[in-house]
């Protein structure tokens, strides 16, 4: 198999969306933790849920959409000011520290993004992280109107780039991302960045599971869908060495 292209998720695979759970605590002293990880898992499910109704918004909507929610459950009162603060942290959320060296490795083929993200939010995010320099292209579902895991949200690649889904290696950390792109037909790496050891241990040494630990429990390990994908690593830092050994 020859790798022309390598296309990446962005949200929990190149950029660390534990990142805003800063800018969540400042805001709410005590409940950033549980603020972070509920407007997360809302957020996805969100957009699974709109896929299913056929009730299309893109990820900006959902992504206040969700957080709205998580204020009212937590029965968090604020004003427009707090709210904008804390939706600006997903235009300038963290890239993981490895990311910008992976890719600068893998100059040569082509580079990508491939995103349930809205085009504006995903342009703000490549450019302030500076990523635009070394992406070919941040691919936006929005053109399709469905989210990933929709297989018609993957044949945006082909579209885009213009090489066929067996060249191309995806790359997701999140593992409902991992196996769609597995089910559509493309070569998938998915990154374990929590162990199931990890796991086990963060629940036995602590009386009470924090809400990370919940979290990384259901969004960060292998999903019970009958798919395998390709190559398991731990780092984006992995990637240029094993899209190297692929060289034909
Ligand atoms: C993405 O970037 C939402 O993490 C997901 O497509």
């Amino acid at each position: 198999m020859t790798i022309k292209a390598v296309v990446f998720d962005a949200y929990g695979t190149l950029y660390d969306v534990q990142s805003v759970a800063a800018v969540t605590e400042e805001a709410f002293p005590g409940y950033g933790e549980m603020i972070t990880q509920v407007w997360r898992i809302k957020q996805l499910e969100y957009t699974w849920l709109r896929s299913l109704m056929r009730r299309y918004q893109d990820f900006s909507v959902i992504t206040a959409d969700s957080l709205a929610y998580t204020l009212r459950v937590l029965g968090l009162k604020h004003d427009a000011g707090v709210f904008e603060r804390i939706m600006e942290k997903y235009l300038h959320l963290d890239l993981y520290p490895d990311a910008a060296a992976a890719l600068a490795a893998m100059r040569g083929r082509k580079l990508a993004i491939l995103s349930n993200g809205s085009p504006g939010m995903l342009n703000a995010l490549v450019h302030n992280s500076g990523l635009d320099r070394v992406l070919d292209a941040t691919i936006s579902i929005d053109s399709r109107k469905i989210f990933k895991p929709a297989p018609d949200a993957y044949t945006l690649i082909e579209s885009v780039l213009r090489v066929p889904p067996a060249e191309v290696l995806f790359v997701s950390s999140n593992p409902w991302d991992a196996c769609g792109a597995k089910a559509f037909g493309l070569n998938v790496a998915w990154i374990e960045r929590v162990t199931p050891e990890a796991m086990a241990l963060a629940c036995v040494k602590n009386d009470s599971v924090a809400p990370l630990t919940m979290f990384k429990a259901i969004r960060t390990q292998m999903d019970e869908l009958g798919l395998e994908p390709d190559y398991r690593i731990h780092a984006l830092a992995e990637l240029p060495a094993l899209v190297a050994a692929h060289e034909s």
